[in-house]
């Protein structure tokens, strides 16, 4: 929804390329005193300064001032489209309630769906979109660049319907790429507590056929309280029909094989992972299937972290999300992502890096994002901060200093370097 523009950046301290050419510049590829060339919105060149080739001299310029310039970030799972808050549940769980009973009470994902089936009822869907507007300016006012949207607190096929819609919405609405997934799969809803089989159907026979337009992805929220595998393999396979590729919420609140199940059905994804095992961490590695971490929910929920180093050791594809939600996770940032990821899961600052950008972007299957070189897209984060290491070594602070998406630049903070390195 930018316009594409030409600019030069120049004077970037240190650019984080992910470029996997760049092998001898380490898993984030780093050129240091670099800059990058942006013709018609997309890079046409990247590397050091003093390489720049003559053609670009007449473009205008951007001084980065010895700052870090990396891919925007990729959020690859979030649940940005809701109606109310659950700050009050919130108070509960961190006085000891549990999610699950909260869930099974009728609390939980089930309020959003009353909350969110009342905004449309009430035909306050705008203030649908509006809201999920405002968090996604946020998410953009922290570095990110693109945002996987699913439905999934409808539960209902003209709610479901409308959520697919507001996200959709948002991309038009503020700078910044959406990709919707059908999570009409992710509880049960109460009107079918005692017919599981016609709720099924439901989705598959007229949810998925309706929404698959809107979407590329379809998710089930496979875990107890839940969908079990099976029904998760029959939700999944009916979601290919209708041309939309897997991913699944696998392993998050108790361990159910669904990390073979997404390896089985060759989802694109498999998301959350805090109880998968070594078993599971091979099959996801031969499957090519990326493991999506969401190290913010865990933190939110205090509960152990998912096993990053099992997984990134096993040569599974990991990559980092926010999984912004009102229940387990309400987290905008990616930058606060990455910190969580560092400090808390056993990746290194740039496996967390590298798993915000271009692990996003693979778990996107968008090929030209979240690595930056002649072609990719010129989607950008430029810090306030002279390397990428800052992100979580100053967990809490918003390090961005401009947002650069198609060329343009649509984020602009005040800087305390002012232009110095
Ligand atoms: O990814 N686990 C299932 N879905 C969301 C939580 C949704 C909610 O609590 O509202 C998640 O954590
Ligand atoms: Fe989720």
């Amino acid at each position: 929804m930018t316009e594409p523009s030409d600019l030069i950046l120049r004077g970037i301290g240190e650019l984080v390329t992910n470029d996997p050419r760049r092998v001898e510049a380490g898993l984030l590829g780093i050129v240091n005193h670099a800059a990058i060339a942006i013709r018609s919105g997309r890079v046409d060149w990247a590397g050091p300064l003093e390489d720049l080739p003559d053609e670009y001299f007449d473009l205008p310029d951007l001084d980065c001032a010895g700052r870090a310039v990396l891919p925007g970030f990729v959020d690859s799972h979030t649940h940005l489209v809701f109606a109310g808050e659950r700050g009050e549940e919130f108070t509960r769980r961190l006085a000891g309630e549990s999610y699950e009973t909260i869930l099974a009470a009728g609390g939980g994902i089930q309020a959003t769906v009353r909350a969110t089936r009342r905004a449309v009822r009430e035909a306050a869907a705008v203030g649908l979109v509006e809201s999920a507007r405002l968090r996604a300016e946020r998410m953009l006012t922290h570095g990110t660049t693109t945002v996987e949207i699913k439905s999934g607190y409808g539960l209902d096929v003209p709610t479901e319907l409308r959520m697919l819609e507001a996200a959709s919405a948002i991309g038009k609405l503020v700078p910044i790429d959406t990709v919707g997934t059908v999570l009409g799969a992710h509880v049960v809803p109460p009107e079918f507590a005692g017919d599981r089989e016609s709720y099924i159907r439901l989705v598959e026979e007229e949810m998925l056929p309706l929404l698959a337009p809107l979407a590329r992805y379809c998710d089930v929220f496979c875990d107890r309280g839940a969908f079990t595998v099976p029904e998760a393999r029959h939700i999944l396979e009916a979601g290919k029909h209708f041309g939309l590729k897997p991913r699944v919420h696998a392993e998050q609140l108790v361990a159910t094989g669904a990390a073979l199940l997404a390896a089985e059905v060759g989802a694109v994804s498999a998301d959350h992972l805090d109880h998968i095992d070594e078993e599971g961490a091979a099959a996801l590695a031969a499957a090519g299937t990326v493991a999506t971490l969401l190290p913010a929910a865990s933190f939110s929920m205090r509960t152990p972290q998912a096993p990053a180093r099992l997984l990134w050791d096993a040569g599974v594809t990991v990559a980092l999300a926010t999984d912004c939600n009102p229940g387990t996770s309400y987290v905008e940032s990616m930058q606060f992502v990455i910190a969580v990821a560092a400090l808390e899961t056993g990746l290194s600052p740039a496996e967390a890096v590298w798993a915000a950008t271009r692990g996003g972007a693979l778990a996107l299957e968008e090929p030209d994002k979240g690595w930056i070189g002649a072609g990719t897209a010129a989607d950008l984060v430029i810090l306030d901060a002279p390397s990428s290491v800052h992100i979580p070594y100053r967990p809490g602070a918003n390090l961005v200093w401009k947002v650069i998406k198609d060329g343009a630049v649509v984020v602009e903070r005040p800087s305390p370097l002012q232009g110095k390195g």
